[in-house]
Formats: C-alpha cells, structure tokens, sequence
C-alpha cells in the first residue's frame, strides 16, 4: 500500500535549515519503498508555514460547535489554514519540523497546534472526528546549539501527536543512538543559508537522526496503514463529495 508522508516546516524562513533537516528525513522513508515484503511506494511533500498566514486561535471555540461543513475548518478566522489541514488530512505520516526557539518550538508550529483543534479526536464535528488519528508522526527540531532545547521542542510536538490521536515515532534504528526523539540537528551556524556551502552537511549525527527517523516513519506507516486507511474511509467519502475539488 502506497504511502504519503508530509513535511511542515515551521520555520520563520523558507528553503533554509528545518526543510534541509525534513528533506533528510524525506531520503531515510525512501529506504523503505516498495519491496515484496514492504510493498508500497512512498510519495513525499514539504509545506513551510513562513508561505501561509495563520493567524492564532481566539478559542470562539466555534469548530467545536458547528455541525455542517461549509465552514471549513474555522468559522471565525478567514486565513490559509484550510489550505495546511487538507495537506495535514492527505498524509499519512506528518514530520513536524522547527528551529529551537528559546528551547520549544517557534510560535509559527504552537499557532498551527492550536488551531488544529477541530481535527482532535475530541471534535464534535463528527465528519472531521477522525482528523488526524493514527497518523504517524515525527519531529525534526534543529537549533544553533547541540544542546540547544531540541529535546524539549521535540517533546512539545510529540505531544501534539498524543493529543491528536496519531502515533509518534522516534528514530531508534537497532542499535543506533543518534536520535531516539526523532531528528535532532544542529543548524551551522546560525542558520546559514544551504546555498552558502555544505555546512549543514558537516551534522553527520544529526543527517543520521533524521534518516533513521525517516526510516522508521515509513515502517511504521506502512504497517498502520491498512486499518488506518479503512477508518478514515467515510471521511475520505464526505471529504470528495463535499469539499470542491481542489488539488490536495
Ligand atoms: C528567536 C530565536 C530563538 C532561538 N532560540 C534558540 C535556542 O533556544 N536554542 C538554539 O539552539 N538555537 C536557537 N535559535 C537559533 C535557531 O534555532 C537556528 O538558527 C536554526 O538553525 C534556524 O533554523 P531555520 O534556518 O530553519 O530558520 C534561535 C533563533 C531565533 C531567531
């Protein structure tokens, strides 16, 4: 079964060092496409909130409330977060990716968080009940410093997985060591441009992090998919039929 995975980035800066650290993650999954015993191809896609306007929740706590789907996904706020959800509902494993911000994630992934809340597994909505469960998921968090709170970061966003009803994987591979909270890096220095030389290719642990992240993504999705899929079938229906036919 053919598997897709998303990337988000959610740095302040577009093309830059949380996308090189995803696109490590993105070469790992591959190692897992299609074998006789691990059947399926892996279709990869990278979005970068510094492209959107998403603007934080007000907790009108609307979504919650409203029963139809014309208004989808928040009534109150008019931004581009439908465009982030849809690509969000068409994955079948999210890696969230951030920049170290004082040690957590930037306020650009805590806004998405929270606006993510009609996609809970708590949403009275009950087309969109289903959101985002049994999704596998990934973090990818890269700072200036080795030491620089990407754990914690990381911990923000697997909790976010928890919340949400998806499956958080971290990047043990055997006997590997590199990162068991998925893909932690060190952004050199200072967050240098990739086009200004190799220097984030210099983070071989944290490259090796990644890939083994992407690694055990793909596994993981591979093996939830077929019940996964099967569950969100109705949703997937209703999604067709009522959400105009855009290119997800
Ligand atoms: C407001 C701000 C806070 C930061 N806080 C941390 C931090 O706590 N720890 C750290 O290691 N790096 C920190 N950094 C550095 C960034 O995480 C680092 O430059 C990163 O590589 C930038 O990623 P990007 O290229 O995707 O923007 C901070 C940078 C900014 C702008």
């Amino acid at each position: 079964m053919d598997i897709k995975i998303l990337g988000i980035s959610g740095s302040a800066r577009k093309g830059r060092n949380t996308e090189f650290f995803i696109k490590k993650v993105f070469e790992g999954a591959q190692e897992m496409g299609h074998t006789e015993s691990l059947p399926g191809d892996i279709e990869t896609d990278m979005i970068s909130l510094a492209a959107y306007n998403i603007q934080p929740c007000t907790a009108c706590v609307k979504c919650d409330k409203v029963g139809e789907e014309e208004e989808r996904y928040c009534p109150t706020i008019k931004d581009d977060l439908p465009i982030v959800i849809d690509k969000m509902l068409w994955a079948d494993a999210i890696v969230l990716g951030v920049p170290v911000y004082v040690g957590d994630v930037t306020a650009q992934m805590k806004i998405l968080m929270d606006r993510c809340e009609v996609v809970g597994s708590g949403s009275k909505r009950l087309k969109l009940k289903v959101g985002l469960r049994n999704k596998v998921g990934g973090a990818v968090v890269q700072g200036t410093l080795r030491h620089g709170g990407q754990e914690f970061a990381a911990a923000t966003i697997h909790r976010f997985f928890i919340f949400k009803g998806m499956i958080p994987v971290g990047a043990m591979e055997g006997h590997s060591a590199a990162g068991p909270w998925g893909g932690m890096g060190v952004g050199y220095p200072y967050g240098s441009a990739i086009s200004k030389g190799n220097a984030l290719e210099k983070d071989e642990l944290g490259i090796k992090a990644c890939r083994d992240l992407g690694r055990r993504l793909a596994l993981v999705t591979k093996m939830i998919k077929p019940y996964a899929a099967r569950e969100r079938e109705e949703f997937i229906e209703w999604h067709n039929k009522n959400i105009a036919k855009q290119d997800l």
